[in-house]
């Protein structure tokens, strides 16, 4: 069977591999049909992911097909497609245990730090599919980003009516957006970039955007959107420690600080003047839970999520290697590209 493969940063390739063994007790052989693309990827190919290692099958945005299950599974069975929930867990260690499996201590994202579904068919635990007879592939291959803003959303816990400052447009902000706005809550989006405020302006129903110069202005534009209070919840979703250090000084009185991006950089910001005074609470965002996906399919499925504006780019198996770094021209607007494997 056919897989893509980083050999090293930069390099891609085609190879054969020797078809999967059969699922065993409590596995699923699957198909994968389509496989988004995100900034994990795009890092892992640059050779800027410290979690990446090399040679690696990526692929962890999927949708596939069931083809087998092993013994004792009852969750899935063969035909049904699934969105995958690609955090390997080991379900022994306090977190996973705690129900936390989101940050096991152990944890192996697929396609990251193990294999992933850059290939036509593999075997995994089937406890991690989430199937789904309406949603169409495409949209199974995006819960898993969906996911990723729910989560953050929920650590957050906006009311109806707060006011809630999502920090950075990329794929990960506008998937917080789509959980805030559930949520009752009034969105702000902030960005160093217009193009991606009038994304969330056009295609997003977004009411209230900041266009930042990092400049010190957009915290005069808050002021005004909230009446002096700031925003109850912030969620960075930029991956710059200086936006997230800085992003405090957005926090109303006991408001609490989401970040969702992630920074190898040290993060610094006032102790005493913002974060004492104000009371506030600092949270991180890892990956999400099964109930995530259940809940975003169901979305989808109802309509309450319009997932149209998201795909903006696709690529067959034999095209992937030359257009993918197309994609990561700023030029390209790419929101998010999708592969099809079969
Ligand atoms: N928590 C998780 O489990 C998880 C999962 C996937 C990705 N991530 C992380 O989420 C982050 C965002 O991912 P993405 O794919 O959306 O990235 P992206 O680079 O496409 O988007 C980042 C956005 O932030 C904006 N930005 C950068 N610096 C800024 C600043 N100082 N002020 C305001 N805006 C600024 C950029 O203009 C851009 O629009 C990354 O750090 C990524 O690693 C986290
Ligand atoms: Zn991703
Ligand atoms: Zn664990």
């Amino acid at each position: 069977m056919r897989a893509l493969q980083l050999e090293k940063p930069l390099q891609f390739r085609s190879l054969e591999l020797p078809e999967p063994p059969p699922p065993a007790p409590g596995e699923a052989l699957v198909r994968v049909h389509r496989v988004g693309i995100c900034g994990t990827d795009y890092s892992g190919y640059l050779g800027k992911m410290p979690f990446f290692s090399y040679p690696r099958i990526p692929g962890h945005e999927l949708g596939v097909e069931v083809l087998a299950v092993g013994a004792g599974v009852s969750q899935v069975r063969a035909g049904d497609r699934c969105s995958v929930e690609p955090y390997m867990n080991c379900q022994q260690c306090p977190p996973c245990r705690r129900g936390s499996g989101n940050c096991c201590e152990t944890l192996k994202v697929l396609g990251v730090m193990m294999d992933g579904g850059m290939c036509e068919r593999f075997v995994l635990p089937a406890r991690k599919l989430h199937p789904s007879s309406r949603l169409s592939l495409d949209q199974l291959a995006l819960v898993e980003t969906l996911a990723i803003g729910c989560h953050a959303v929920n650590r957050g816990a906006p009311q109806p009516d707060d006011h809630v400052l999502v920090i950075g447009a990329g794929p990960i902000g506008l998937s917080v957006i789509e959980f805030v706005k559930l949520s009752g809550a009034k969105c702000v989006v902030l960005d160093l970039n217009q193009q991606r405020l009038d994304f969330c302006r056009d295609r997003m129903g977004v009411q209230h955007t900041i266009f930042s110069k990092g400049d010190g202005a957009g915290l005069e534009a808050l002021r005004d959107l909230t009446g002096g209070a700031l925003a109850q919840v912030v969620i960075d979703a930029t991956g710059s420690h200086q936006s997230m250090g800085h992003a405090l000084n957005y926090c109303a009185f006991t408001g609490r600080l989401v970040y969702v991006g992630i920074t190898q950089q040290e993060v610094a910001f006032p102790h005493a003047p913002i974060m004492h005074r104000r009371e506030l609470t600092l949270l991180a965002s890892r990956n999400a839970l099964p109930p995530d996906f259940t809940r975003i399919i169901k979305l989808i499925e109802e309509g309450e999520i319009d997932t149209r504006p998201w795909i903006t780019h696709h690529a067959a198996f034999d095209e992937m290697i030359d257009v993918f770094p197309t994609w990561l021209r700023p030029e390209s607007s790419v929101i998010k590209a999708v592969m099809h494997v079969t």
